[in-house]
């Protein structure tokens, strides 16, 4: 993409344990790639978007809603939400390098906000459901380091967690082999053991839990929640709960450690189980909606008038442009909501997403374990954000 000379590049990433009201990604179906070719997608930039916007004097919003026009749909699905999100980032890259600005500035110019933070990261060193072919039901884990620490110590923490985790498996006969989004994905015998290997690894690389790092959890329910028997279906530890009894189950775990992240604990239909978890645990915990809400502004108005959530998980190809998620990210905030930016399972290299963290100031970021190329160029690159953010105070 090209923008008063000057070139922007992007990649969108793809989800295995996609939300069911997600915007469409385009996949040709077929033979190749297994299905999972996408030359309708990349055709229809090369063609009908480059056809209609190719000369036109926009700004970003003026061509994300030339975008979403151009396509026509609720969802994305003339032109694929892949599609339409490649051509709003890398148009947003190039507008930021035409502007002579860092990507985090431009994004910050768009949103409102010249508070950059650098967030706090939310690692996920164990992985589980189908990023980690079941090894526990829950699907992350995460060890989120404290505020007190800088970014670099953040990153130290979670990376060194994560190592010593990787000598705690083996003495137990566990396999070190990675999921998808970079944490360790070995079989163990109940979900509560992996967190207690985690907490193990804590210990042993010398962090005070609940002091320097608390824990969080992505159990993206959606994967095992039964629709017709209306039951979470805990295989992994031999249970089948209802929405009520399973809101028990999530706060019997969270209370046993220090817990402060809860992500998709319920299933993405069940708005009164979410309702119900949210009164019960919303005032300690950060209850964020990630299937439930797709990143989407009507999602999110419902949510907030049922009281569902108090976080979003903020996913840019969940709704296919730049425009769009910057005002799923303000009604979230004008909430009260806290904002977090993430990764999908299945990454690219890249980076746009440590930039809009800290361009929005939202505090937060999911970007995976500190392992795998694909998580640690956002690490990387945040750290670059950093020392330049640092060095501009
Ligand atoms: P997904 O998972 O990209 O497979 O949807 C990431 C997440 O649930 O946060
Ligand atoms: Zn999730």
């Amino acid at each position: 993409m090209l923008a008063g000379e000057k070139l922007g590049r992007a990649a969108v990433p793809s989800g295995a344990s996609t939300g069911k009201y997600e915007a469409l990604e385009l996949r040709d179906g077929g033979k190749p790639w297994l299905g999972k070719g996408v030359s309708q997608a990349i055709g229809n930039v090369n063609t009908t978007i480059a056809q209609a916007l190719i000369g036109q004097d926009l700004d970003q919003a003026g061509l994300d809603k030339n975008l979403i026009e151009l396509d026509g749909t609720e969802n994305k699905t003339k032109l694929g939400a892949n599609a339409i999100l490649a051509v709003s980032l890398a148009f947003a890259w190039a507008m930021s390098r035409a502007q002579n600005l860092a990507l985090y500035q431009y994004i910050g110019q768009l949103y409102g906000n010249d508070q950059f933070i650098i967030p706090r990261p939310t690692i996920n060193i164990f992985n589980g459901g189908k990023h980690g072919d079941w090894a526990t039901d829950i699907q992350e884990y995460m060890v989120i380091p404290a505020t007190s620490l800088n970014w670099a110590d953040r990153l130290r923490l979670g990376a060194e967690v994560f190592h010593h985790l990787g000598k705690i498996l083996p003495e137990k006969g566990y396999s070190i082999n990675v999921g998808n989004e970079g944490g360790f994905a070995p079989a163990v015998k109940s979900n509560q053991e992996a967190l207690e290997l985690i907490v193990q690894a804590v210990n042993q690389a010398g962090y005070k839990l609940g002091e320097q790092v608390s824990l969080g959890f992505d159990a993206a329910a959606s994967e095992f929640y039964n629709e017709e028997t209306k039951q979470y279906e805990l295989k992994r530890d031999g249970q089948s709960l209802s929405s009520e009894e399973m809101t028990g189950w999530v706060e019997q775990l969270a209370n046993q450690y220090p817990v402060e992240l809860l992500e998709d604990m319920l299933a993405q239909d069940d708005w009164a189980g979410w309702t119900r978890l949210t009164a019960k645990l919303g005032d300690h915990y950060q209850v964020v909606g990630d299937d439930l809400l797709v990143t989407n502004t009507g999602r999110i108005k419902q949510a907030i008038d049922q009281k569902t959530c108090n976080s979003l998980l903020v996913k840019l190809n969940q709704i296919g442009t730049l425009t769009e998620t910057l005002a799923a990210m303000k009604m979230a905030q004008g909430a009260g909501w806290s904002n977090v930016v993430s990764h999908r399972s299945g990454e690219t290299e890249d980076i746009t997403i440590a930039h809009l963290a800290v361009g929005t100031g939202c505090g937060w970021i999911k970007t995976g374990s500190v392992s795998r190329g694909e998580r640690t160029a956002k690490y990387n690159e945040l750290t670059r954000i950093a020392e330049r953010v640092e060095a501009s105070r």
